[in-house]
Formats: C-alpha cells, structure tokens, sequence
C-alpha cells in the first residue's frame, strides 16, 4: 500500500471502503429499484430493458455502469439482480488473478445470473480475453495440454449478465467496452437527493434528524451517497455526546466544523490542490500529471476522486492544456482572481496587479 492510498484509506471524505463503514452501508443500502433514490435517468432506462428482457424470457444484456467512487454501482447491481430474480456474485478486476480464477466463477453461474465486476477496468489483458467468448457467444474457451498437442474446447456457459463497474468508461479497453449492450452513466447526486438519503439513512439507524440538518450534512458530501452516510454516522455520535441525540442543523454545522468539512465538502486537500494551481502555476492552466507531482498525490486520485466535484461546483475547469481555478474557486478561497488569457487564445499572459 503506498502513501496515497493509506491517506485516501484515512480521509473521512474518502469514497474507498473501509470495514465498520463498509458493513453500516450495507444495513443502509435500498433493495429495491423505487427505494433507489436519484440516477432518475440511468432507474428509467434499466426499468425499461429489464422489463422488456422479462418480458422476452431472456437475461438482461451487459451493462457498464461508470462514474465517480460512491455513487451507488455495487447497489444498483444488488438491485438488478433482485429485480429480474437471479442471484448475484461479486467481485473485482484485482481480485481476479489468474484465468482459472474467472473460468471458475463463470462456470458456477446459473441462468441469466448477475456476475458483477467492480474496478474492471484493472482485468489483465489475458483475463479480458477470456470474458470476450463469455460475453458474446456464452462460452469458455479452454486449453488443454502444452505445445504442439494442446487443444481448445469450448465449454457452453448460461447465459448471464455481467455488469461491469469502473470510475471512467474510456480507462477500459475498446473490445470490451464494445462487448456492453447498455452504457450507463451514474452522475454525482444533488443536495436534494442526498437529503432524502441521509433522511432515509437517519430512520434506519433511529437517529432523529430535522430537514435542515439533514439538508446541512448533504450539502458537505461532494454529490456522494458513501461520503453522506459517513458523515451522518459522525454527525450522529456528536449529537449523542454533546446535544441530546437528535441532529439539528446547529448540531450538525457543530460537528462538520469539528471535522474540518467546509460549507461545500471540501477538505484540505481539495483546497491544497486549488491554492498549488494559484500559487505555483498562477491560476493554470496546468497539466494534471504536473499538479499531482507538486501536491504529492496521484494523478489518477485526483482525477477521480477530488476532481469530479470541483468541476460540478465550478472551482476548477479543465481546458486542453490543464486544469484551471476559476473565479468562483478564488473566490471561495477568499483570493484575489488574477484573469489570463483563455487557453483557446494560445499565448498564456499574466496580468500585473
Ligand atoms: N443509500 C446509498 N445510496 C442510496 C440511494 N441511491 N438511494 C437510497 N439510499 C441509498
């Protein structure tokens, strides 16, 4: 484990797993697709192809489901399969070693079963190629033997659905990607959606909690279920401590200014990666791999954990030539904005103040 994934580990804000909250966020999880709340778009596509693959007696077609850590993908996968009636395994890209590791998963599965994938843009090339005959044709192409006597057969598997979980759906390789009948791209959540969450979250831990307090800890959880839930369960312990176990929005500000969480959910992180853009490359642009080298973090970190948010608010943008801070980002930092030139324009100018 190297230095930055140790801190992502640690990060209150992180969307990575972690085991007591991994197990809460399964007590908290919606079963069903209507107690799924938000994705409105992605609910109503997959209502339609799992009612029309019900209807044809068939298994629902591969689905991709991409976006930003802690939107809910291993949920809605829980959901699908429970929805079409079949059962559901579990697992990822880097837990699948070897060719025997995914033949033998494969091979355990029933008709029109859900195996579902996360991270699977981590597959090794010679994993993916033994999905490829799974996915289209619902076989497993076998060696056997070495050198000059060896033989393939062809084993015929049920026909599943795999559904496939991964933060960018370009990080995959193109004859996989081509290999999903549905692309479906989960977006970050609304305060609004995550007031109801956190609301519904808060009635299955019996935490009272008043809208405002609710809409308070949604508004801090950068458009992510994983990252409201957690801080809820936080908020929570505060309100038993110091108040009298319910979560008002004084409460809730109370314990949010204790854990360094900003109006807006950002940590100091996101603020060290917008104050090294204005301080070191005067507002950007600058190239991703350049910012992540100064501020000691991963590019890929960046790009898909504190990134997403910063462009959904408007702190940051991101131009052909890097990221830049826009003037609602300084602003929030409390920082003079320094105009440039648009990046379009080619030549970079800094204004004297
Ligand atoms: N808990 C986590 N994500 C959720 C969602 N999308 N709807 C309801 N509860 C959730």
């Amino acid at each position: 484990m190297n230095t930055n994934e140790f801190d992502l580990e640690n990060r209150i804000l992180s969307s990575s797993y972690t085991g007591e909250d991994a197990e809460a966020e399964n007590s908290l999880r919606p079963h069903t697709i209507d107690e799924y709340i938000g994705q409105e778009k992605a609910k109503e596509l997959l209502k339609i192809y799992m009612g029309a693959a019900k209807l044809r007696g068939d298994n629902l077609d591969h689905v991709l489901l991409y976006g930003p850590p802690g939107l809910g993908k291993t949920t809605l996968s829980a959901i699908i399969a429970a929805e079409m009636g079949v059962n559901l395994r579990v697992t990822s890209g880097p837990a699948i070693e070897k060719q025997g590791d995914l033949a033998a998963l494969l091979s355990n599965l029933g008709e029109g079963d859900v195996l579902f994938i996360d991270e699977i843009h981590r597959l090794s090339k010679s994993i993916e190629e033994i999905l490829y005959p799974a996915m289209e044709d619902f076989a497993l192409d076998i060696i056997i033997g070495q050198g000059p006597s060896a033989r393939s057969i062809r084993l015929p598997l049920p026909r599943f659905t795999l559904i496939g979980a991964t933060t960018r759906a370009g990080q995959l390789t193109t004859p996989l990607r081509d290999r999903f009948g549905v692309l479906l791209r989960l977006e970050l959540y609304t305060p609004e959606e995550l007031a109801s969450i956190v609301s519904r979250s808060a009635g299955i831990l019996d935490v009272p909690i008043t809208s405002d307090g609710a809409l308070e800890i949604a508004s801090r959880s950068r458009g992510t279920p994983r990252i409201a839930n957690r801080l809820l369960k936080r908020v929570r312990d505060f309100a038993q401590v110091r108040g009298n176990g319910k979560i008002t929005l004084e409460i809730a500000q109370e314990a949010l200014r204790m854990l360094e969480i900003d109006e807006l959910g950002l940590d100091n992180t996101d603020r060290r990666m917008m104050e090294t853009i204005i301080r070191y490359y005067d507002g950007g642009p600058v190239g991703l791999e350049t910012l992540a080298a100064t501020i000691g973090e991963e590019a890929v970190t960046l790009e898909d954990v504190y990134e997403p948010y910063l462009l959904q608010i408007g702190f940051i943008s991101r131009t052909p030539r890097g990221r830049m801070v826009t003037r609602q980002g300084y602003g929030h930092l409390g920082m003079a904005y320094k105009p440039k030139s648009a990046p379009e324009d080619g030549e970079q100018i800094t204004m004297d103040d």
